[in-house]
């Protein structure tokens, strides 16, 4: 009785200190974790913050992604030039950044230092797995090096044939509505028919498929686009950010099965090219491709490290995946106000059709080929200076895993959410004057002189940037070109401007409208 009382005592006391023990753990840890958060405040206090709800609430709620949003932005801009402190929630400060003296450092530093935000992109992950957008680290940094070598303007050459093919569909889609509209001006949302002709492109140039997606409903890519709608869906709706829930809503059954019909595609055209590669041999298989350039999927199941280690079909479906994804709306969110930039200045339109005629005078063919590219000043300047007004992507972001200094003492903290702002970076009157004016000029080789790269960063820049840049680049001038040499871009002037809607990439609230009018003795 005794032993069994004297053992029941011991065990009360044993399981006291323990709890004793946890409690002390635990608020230890908690002080640990206020004296650091107070730490970075004290650093955090030194940028400005902008008026806000109230000490409770910070400023939630009150940054919004539409045309009021942005205009807020610019204001923004306007009071705080480097950057300003926002209280996402009471315990989330995020600083927004919009100059080169604070971008700089972080595009800068090492994409170790400097990794991405998950919160923004989580949502895509079921969608584009560890593909080069959404992976980190040593992984990010092998496939990175693996796959720069697939943009390298030897191998964009090879897809200008398929940027002028797919445009011809569209420019004869468009073609065929102006003669069913009895031969005058047609008004048309550009925005929709860019992005069906970018994921034609894509497709090609990815899996040397032909789908004929401008033409007749294609699944796969009725897939990608319900996918890009649904994440967008899912961000503006707080309960169905769960995991677990989505996966039980309606929206979340879709998403399932679009990310499987997509990933489906993906699997069965890696899967064939790898065994048509180990049945035939290196020698016999690359024989076989004459007459069609290599497409990506070839590249990246050739592609080796240094040590000989080459891509499951894993890595490579999910970048094959990532490629369609971050490469259709992006372009097509950027050519589409570039054509609304052009329909609302008539004389800079003029300038740029004026130059591809000329370039296309005199040729057999009136296909853009690789070295026309860089015979299109004009037309380059008007692409970068829309490109700096409708940022396709407004916005990117970091959490470092060290401080990052500036210049002037301050530092950007460890942990700290830091949102790089392109669209406000590129609305900064100190880097752009009379920034809402559409003046090509701005980029003119000797109005760029002196200009910090920093200040014009559609594509991001440092070791995280945009590695479709040439690519996208490439077919942007593509696709005005041959539209100019087509037909003239206006606007219809009882229509009010587009509201801006920054979704996944740069939106408007009802659609880009543009009237379309053929040119004259243009077949
Ligand atoms: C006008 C068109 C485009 C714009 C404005 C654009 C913009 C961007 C931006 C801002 C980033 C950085 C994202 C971040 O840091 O979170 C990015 C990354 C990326 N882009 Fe693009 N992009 C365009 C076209 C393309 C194209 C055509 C492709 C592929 C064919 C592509 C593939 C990628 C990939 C794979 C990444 C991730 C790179 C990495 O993290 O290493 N993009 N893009």
């Amino acid at each position: 009785m005794a032993v069994a009382a004297a053992l029941g005592s011991l065990g009360a006391v044993a399981l006291g200190t323990f709890v004793v023990s946890l409690l002390l753990r635990w608020l230890w840890d908690a002080l640990v974790a206020v004296t650091r958060f107070r730490a970075t405040c004290r650093q955090l206090n030194k940028f400005p913050t902008p008026p806000w709800r109230n000490w409770l609430l910070g400023h939630t709620g009150m940054g919004q992604s539409t045309e009021q949003g942005l205009q807020q932005v610019d204001t923004l801009v306007a009071r705080y030039r480097h950057g300003c402190l926002w209280w996402g929630l009471p315990w989330l400060p995020v600083l927004r950044l919009f100059h080169p003296s604070t971008l700089r450092p972080l595009l800068s530093a090492s994409a170790f230092v400097a990794p991405k935000e998950k919160t923004f992109y989580g949502f895509l992950k079921p969608w584009l797995g560890e593909g080069l957008l959404l992976s980190g680290g040593q992984r990010w940094a092998r496939h990175r090096r693996l796959l720069t070598p697939a943009f390298h303007g030897d191998v964009l050459r090879n897809y200008l044939g398929i940027f002028n093919q797919s445009t011809r569909v569209m420019l004869a889609k468009w073609g065929a509505a102006v003669v069913s509209a009895g031969g005058g001006p047609v008004e048309m949302e550009v925005l929709q028919p860019l992005s069906l002709l970018t994921l034609d492109t894509l497709q090609k140039c990815i899996f040397s498929h032909e789908s004929h997606c401008q033409e007749r409903p294609s699944k796969y890519i009725q897939a990608i686009l319900e996918l890009s709608s649904l994440v967008v869906r899912r961000q503006l709706q707080p309960l169905l950010h769960p995991w677990w829930l989505y996966r039980l809503s309606s929206d979340g059954r879709r998403f399932a099965r679009a990310c499987a019909t997509v990933h489906a595609f993906t699997a069965d055209v890696v899967q064939r090219r790898r065994r048509a590669l180990a049945c035939l041999g290196h020698q016999t298989w690359l024989d076989g491709h004459r007459g069609r350039s290599m497409d990506f999927i070839d590249l990246l199941l050739l592609t080796k490290d240094e040590n000989g280690h080459t891509l499951s079909d894993e890595d490579i479906a999910a970048e094959a995946d990532t490629f369609m994804f971050e490469g259709h709306d992006t372009t097509a969110s950027g050519l589409a106000w570039l054509f609304y930039n052009l329909a609302s200045h008539p004389e800079h339109q003029e300038r740029c059709r004026q130059e591809v005629q000329e370039l296309l005078a005199a040729r057999d063919t009136a296909d853009i080929e690789w070295e026309d590219l860089s015979q299109l000043p004009f037309t380059t300047m008007c692409i970068k200076e829309s490109l700096r007004l409708h940022p396709p992507v407004t916005a990117v972001s970091r959490r470092c895993t060290e401080d990052i200094p500036l210049h002037d003492g301050r530092v950007l903290p460890k942990g700290v959410i830091c949102l790089m702002s392109i669209y406000g970076t590129h609305h900064n009157p100190d880097l752009w004057p009379e920034p809402e004016v559409f003046n090509p000029l701005r980029f003119s080789p000797e109005n760029s002189k002196g200009r910090s790269p920093s200040s014009f960063i559609p594509f991001s820049a440092g070791p995280r940037n945009c590695i479709g840049q040439s690519f996208a680049m490439a077919e942007m001038k593509v696709v005005v070109a041959l539209t100019l040499s087509r037909f003239m871009l206006r606007r219809d002037t009882a229509r009010p401007p587009p509201c801006r809607k920054p979704e996944l990439i740069l939106r408007a609230e009802d659609g880009i409208w543009l009237l379309l009018e053929p040119l004259v003795g243009v077949a």
